[in-house]
């Protein structure tokens, strides 16, 4: 069963995953709070990224940099002069439009990189009008995206809240190169908060104007962009592929191994395509089901102002194919920039040919936290005709709550508390006493529970429990001293789709 964005928002506020930000002061647009299982989810979401994209190789480290840093960082990358959206104002009510979502929606047709002149000309020759009050739109015009603030005193310094965590990457370069005794080709990883002022920020999470990213800037030798060690890995690997020409000839895209995308050319970069791989693989050693997901290359149109190649890697959400992830070819363009604006020398010395060089970023996988928050959650959620309740298949290892601990009855109450008492230290448990057990079991397949423990009369004889399988509804009988043991090998090992 798919569910809308509307209902996803819907279900996640029922069951305390996210509320819509100061709801009870008539709520802010695009601001969400993520509630007592919500946050579990996205807290778990975070630490499997940084597992598999850091602590598990030895070429990534991570850093962790301020949310407002010197205005002269976001001059440098270009955001205080490019950074910006097209919008256009109702010229009687003043409601304020994205141009390129305006376009698309009257017309049906993708805008992406559309710039001004041709969005004037096609609002004017489709009398596009104000969807609120039907008056006329006034001119398109620029809107910067970024949240300004002053630092200190009134008069202060003016900056801005980051637009992209990637930044405070480039800008700590060479103190994280040299402390942390990086060797070419190497990684940067972050994870943090990100703002940006949407013009108009819409369905629920996907696009906000705070918003958390994971991303890393990858690190190489200029001359080495065709030689990646690790492609071999994952080369084998099927994708659905959207490439820039197939999208040009209006043809759907297709199936391919990522060898045979960088052997036709498809895919640039061997970097390019062993990265994308490996975001698709991350997502499936989750849960999420590979046919949801697709790669598509940016026309030439619509790359941003500093990328040599892009791709992105979407997903099939109710309202369509949309970005999840973001991986532009950066090329050298951010460290020359903060080299040529700060006047530091950002070079770096490569053991291995011997040369001084300015590093080019082959790729920057840069995903959105929300966004992967929503595409697991739309994966898992499974309607199940039979027990008449939803099922929130989550993996295990994302799942908010790992283990429900339920006495059958009240007689073993002490014996289900000392099982609680000891798991909890553990594994993030939910005790729950009320309403039947169909009932109980309901409400913990409902929030995505794995693993529910019932202890009842027979466990005061031989000290044994029954663990039930949320998506198998399979229960089997386990001793309590075993259940640890137990419970953690059932977390690690579930197989992916
Ligand atoms: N450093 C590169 C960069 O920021 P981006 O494509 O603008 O690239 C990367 O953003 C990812 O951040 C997107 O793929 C998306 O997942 C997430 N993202 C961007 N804008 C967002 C928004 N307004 N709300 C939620 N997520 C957003």
């Amino acid at each position: 069963m798919t569910l809308t964005i509307a209902e996803m928002a819907t279900f996640c506020k029922k069951k305390g995953f996210v509320y819509p930000n100061s709801e009870i002061y008539g709520g802010i647009s695009g601001f969400w709070d993520y509630g007592h299982l919500g946050s579990e989810l996205k807290n778990n979401l975070k630490q499997e990224w940084w597992k598999f994209h850091v602590h598990s190789r030895e070429d990534i480290v991570g850093i962790d940099g301020a949310i407002i840093t010197h205005p002269k960082v976001w001059v440098a990358s270009g955001h205080v002069e490019s950074f910006a959206d097209i919008m256009l104002e109702c010229t009687k009510c003043s409601e304020r439009y994205r141009g390129d979502q305006l376009i698309e929606e009257a017309l049906k047709i993708s805008v992406d990189g559309m710039k001004a002149a041709e969005i004037n000309r096609l609002v004017k020759e489709n009398r596009i009008v104000c969807k609120n009050c039907g008056s006329a739109l006034s001119e398109a015009s620029s809107f910067n995206l970024m949240f300004s603030t002053e630092i200190g005193p009134a008069g202060g310094l003016r900056s801005y809240l980051r637009p992209e965590t990637a930044q405070l990457i480039f800008a700590n370069f060479k103190l994280v190169t040299e402390h942390a005794r990086l060797k070419l080709p190497f990684g940067i990883a972050q994870v943090g908060k990100a703002f940006r002022n949407e013009i108009s920020p819409r369905d629920f999470l996907f696009r906000c104007r705070e918003f958390e990213q994971m991303e890393i800037e990858y690190f190489i030798h200029p001359k080495q962009s065709d030689e990646c060690p690790y492609l071999k890995e994952l080369e084998e690997l099927e994708v659905n592929v959207y490439s820039a020409e197939m999208q040009e000839k209006n043809k759907p895209h297709g199936k391919m191994k990522l060898k045979e995308a960088v052997k036709k050319g498809v895919i640039k970069t061997p970097w390019h395509a062993y990265f994308l791989g490996l975001e698709i693989s991350w997502f499936a050693s989750l849960g999420c089901n590979k046919e949801n997901l697709r790669i598509r290359q940016h026309l030439q149109t619509e790359k941003s102002h500093y990328a040599l190649d892009t791709w992105d890697l979407e997903y099939k959400f109710p309202f369509g194919w949309k970005e999840l992830l973001g991986m532009a070819n950066r090329t050298d363009f951010d460290l020359s920039a903060h080299m040529k604006h700060s006047k530091k020398d950002l070079s770096i010395f490569d053991e291995d040919t011997k040369e001084k060089v300015v590093p080019h970023v082959v790729c920057e996988p840069s995903l959105g936290v929300d966004r992967a928050f929503l595409v697991f959650l739309f994966d898992a959620y499974n309607y199940d005709e039979t027990r008449g309740n939803v099922v929130l298949k989550l993996h295990p290892r994302l799942a908010p709550i790992k283990v429900g601990i339920f006495p059958l009855v009240n007689k073993v109450e002490g014996e289900a508390r000392k099982v609680y008492d000891s798991l909890k230290k553990s594994f993030h448990c939910f005790y729950d006493k009320s309403g039947s057990i169909g009932r109980r079991y309901a409400r913990a397949d409902e929030i995505g529970i794995p693993y529910c423990i019932t202890i009842d009369f027979d466990t005061l004889e031989d000290q044994s429990v029954t663990i039930r399988d949320r998506d198998t509804t399979e229960q089997v009988r386990v001793k309590i001293r075993e259940l640890p043991e137990k419970i953690e090998g059932l977390l690690k090992g579930k197989p992916s789709k």
